[in-house]
């Protein structure tokens, strides 16, 4: 029971097949449309989350994530050229490892994708209130209504982070009635943010204030501090890990891709190394002009970031104007060596280009559900398809609500590592299905190959469990919860519901597409 129901590659790649779909990408609008999945509330926002863990060792915490998503993205790409089908991870454990196994990162896929989108909803209406309402309008949020009552072992003290909610139910309008960004909007999506943290890099790195001083001690908090502690750069990096998120997003635009052999690696490698320049860079110029060393608790371990006790430090008015208590750490960085105006234009940017990564990650998780709806894991109602919007309404519907209501209730720091405990799971699964279908198909065409798999792949698999051990304990144990809540509901409606369980094998070309019901070929029939 554990690995049957395989489903078929052939099924799965006549589907891929069928779909024509024009090859128009280039390697240049690849990685355009990755920085444009990446970058977002990450850097915009965490680099505090990312300080209060590592202080100056935040810049390796960039490094070493970013080292785990690279090897990862590789695997992707072998995997995304070959079996270029919506669903991704989960579709590739389906055809490698079986539906149970499938279903699990299916499953752990709404933590990265819904849970991201309810973080980086988070991170948005920080620079909602702080820019546009307190430093345009000058109204100030009351508390109550600009942060969530929720953090896992301790309180907050807010009660609902009402533009959070808002902004999540906004994009699942939008999705709802049919929006999707065009490349045109991307790209200026894109320039928006690339010019914001261009910007910041250089006034930051040439300010007066820049010194190097303050980069020591680099590694307050140690490089490992302890599994399940979350501090030291290694906590740092398992929580940094989320600014890197949504790159495997290129990995389904394969299907789209002119000679994917060479530029699916290419926008995926490519849009991650200028993400981890550009994350590095920032990091290096908010730390060495405002410093960023962690709040220390009394046992000289830093406070635990989105913490009560944090919070209650950051009222002192000795940490009021520190990098790590901040909402909107860049804008925040440049109000405070002089540049009012341009923080709050990065402020704009921030506010501007954020519900594009929103939009994008709850797209990926529309898709995802759909797929498995229409495989029968779900009840199929929810993957109908509305007469006039063209959308999955209802599965967009839902998935908007529970975006909504996490991003109302939780920080973003926590929302952010629970998203990153899924990630790292599919991403796992991903590393292992590349290596089994190099050894159950070893001749299938594969218009991109990972070089040295038998090492990327261990690499992967090794970089992602290491990264989540150094979640913080709450948000590691989130995963198993989860699973266990998912086997219920597997066993108790979707195996028996499953059309690869009843004979037959569902191919999906995409959302207006038709569905195909095909009986599986057995040597009996
Ligand atoms: N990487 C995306 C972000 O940082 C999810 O917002």
């Amino acid at each position: 029971m554990f690995l049957d129901r395989i489903k078929p590659l052939d099924a799965i790649l006549a589907t891929a097949e069928k779909k024509s779909l024009h090859r128009s990408l280039g390697a240049v609008q690849l990685t355009l449309f990755g920085i444009g999945c990446i970058i977002g509330t990450g850097i915009f926002v965490l680099t505090s989350a990312g300080a209060q863990k590592a202080g100056p060792g935040l810049m390796l915490a960039f490094i070493i994530a970013g080292a785990v998503c690279i090897v990862a993205a590789l695997c992707y790409a072998e995997i995304a050229a070959m079996v270029p089908v919506a669903g991704s991870a989960y579709t590739y454990t389906y055809a490698t490892m079986g539906e149970l196994l499938a279903w699990t990162v299916g499953w752990a896929l709404v933590l990265e994708y819904a849970i991201a989108a309810s973080a980086v909803s988070v991170g948005w209406s920080g620079y909602f209130a702080g820019t546009i309402l307190n430093e345009f309008f000058g109204v100030g949020l009351p508390a109550w209504l600009s942060a969530g009552p929720l953090v896992l072992g301790g309180s907050e003290g807010g009660l609902i982070n009402l533009p959070a909610l808002v902004i999540a139910l906004l994009v699942t309008w939008l999705l709802m009635v049919g929006t999707t960004e065009s490349a045109r909007v991307n790209a200026v999506l894109v320039a928006i943010k690339i010019t914001a943290l261009t910007a910041f890099i250089g006034l930051t790195l040439t300010s007066a204030y820049f010194d190097p001083d303050k980069f020591n001690p680099f590694l307050p908090a140690g490089i490992f501090g302890g599994f399940g502690s979350g501090v030291g750069a290694v906590g740092a990096a398992a929580t940094i890990f989320f600014a890197y998120v949504g790159f495997d997003a290129v990995s389904t635009a394969a299907e789209e891709t002119k000679n994917p052999q060479r530029n699916v690696p290419i926008g995926l490698v490519g849009s991650l190394l200028i993400c981890t320049v550009f994350y590095i860079l920032v990091a290096a110029g908010a730390i060495g002009t405002i410093g960023g060393q962690p709040i220390m608790g009394p046992n000289g371990v830093p406070f635990p970031a989105g913490s009560e006790e944090l919070a209650r430090q950051c009222l002192m008015p000795e940490h009021r104007d520190a990098l790590v208590c901040s909402n909107e750490a860049l804008a925040h960085v440049l109000r405070q060596i002089g540049f009012s105006g341009i923080g709050n234009v990065l402020g704009i940017a921030a506010f501007l280009a954020l519900p594009s990564v929103i939009l994008i990650l709850l797209f990926g998780q529309t898709r995802i559900f759909f797929v498995m709806a229409r495989d029968g894991l779900f009840p199929e109602k929810l993957a109908e398809v509305h007469p006039k919007w063209k959308t999955p309404y209802i599965v967009t519907g839902l998935t908007g609500l529970l975006v909504a209501v996490a991003a109302a209730f939780l920080p973003v720091g926590q929302l952010a590592d629970i998203a990153n405990a899924g990630t790292l799971y599919a991403f796992f699964m991903v590393a292992i299905a590349v290596m089994l279908l190099r050894k159950q198909a070893p001749d299938r065409e594969r218009p991109f190959t990972v070089p040295a798999l038998w090492l990327i792949g261990p690499l992967t698999i090794a970089g992602c469990l290491f990264l989540f051990l150094n979640l913080p304990t709450e948000a590691m144990l989130v995963l198993p919860i989860w699973t266990i809540i998912g086997f219920v509901i597997y066993f108790a409606y979707s195996r028996g519901n499953s059309h690869l369980g009843r004979g037959v094998v569902v191919v999906v070309d995409d959302i207006e597409g038709e569905e195909k019901m095909v009986p599986i070929q057995t040597p009996d029939n």
